[in-house]
């Protein structure tokens, strides 16, 4: 993914619903039109002073909820961390939009096609929500922003511009939760984030 604002194209919507419809009504993904019970377009504030883009919604949560990072424990964990922080103006959404499954019925990683299919929602969104910053959730979130070349490196987050959107990496949720990395140092990066928001407004 490059520079946002492809959304300035004659094709696309020029209201939020309108964006809201045309990602219902999906029907891109095969596998994913299967194995989804809803589509889970991005929530949260318009404008945003921040988004954080995961990875796809999950069989327990937004799945079932139609919210993205809400009633799973990655979801609880993004929210109280948000809170905590006192993060202004949240606006959350995902790389693609449905829930992939493997042949077991478990949450799998979107493919390649997949991720590219919901590219173009995925700028749409950024694009009407104007964050000051965005957050790539994980590695999987930080390669769709950020592109091949930059390194994921959630332990030295700092923010980087590219493409017109002023980048910062974190760790997944579920990568705290699996205890891969102290939720007290999650905490703190979150802190980071709304230090760099406050100096972001001052500027
Ligand atoms: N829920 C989401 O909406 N996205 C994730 O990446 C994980 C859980």
């Amino acid at each position: 993914m490059s520079a946002i604002p492809a959304v300035q194209s004659a094709k696309a919507p020029a209201l939020w619903p309108q964006l809201r419809v045309a990602m219902l009504e999906c029907v891109r993904c095969t596998a994913l039109v299967r194995s989804r019970s809803q589509v889970v377009p991005g929530a949260g504030e318009i404008p945003a002073a921040v988004a954080f883009v995961g990875l796809a919604p999950g069989r327990l949560g937004g799945d079932r909820t139609g919210i993205p990072f809400s009633g799973d424990r990655s979801g609880e964990l993004l929210r109280r961390m948000i809170l905590r922080a006192n993060l202004p103006a949240v606006f959350i959404t995902n790389v693609v939009r449905c829930n992939p499954r493997d042949s077991r019925g478990r949450n799998r990683d979107p493919n390649a096609r997949e991720i590219s299919n919901c590219r173009s929602h995925l700028r749409a969104e950024l694009a009407f929500a104007r964050p000051r910053l965005v957050v790539g959730l994980g590695r999987i979130a930080w390669r769709e922003l950020a592109g091949r070349n930059v390194p994921f490196s959630p332990r030295q987050p700092s923010a980087i511009r590219i493409g017109g959107l002023c980048l910062f990496s974190m760790y997944h949720p579920a990568y705290v939760i699996r205890g891969a990395y102290s939720e007290l140092a999650y905490a703190s990066d979150f802190d980071r984030l709304s230090d760099l928001l406050r100096n972001a407004a001052a500027d």
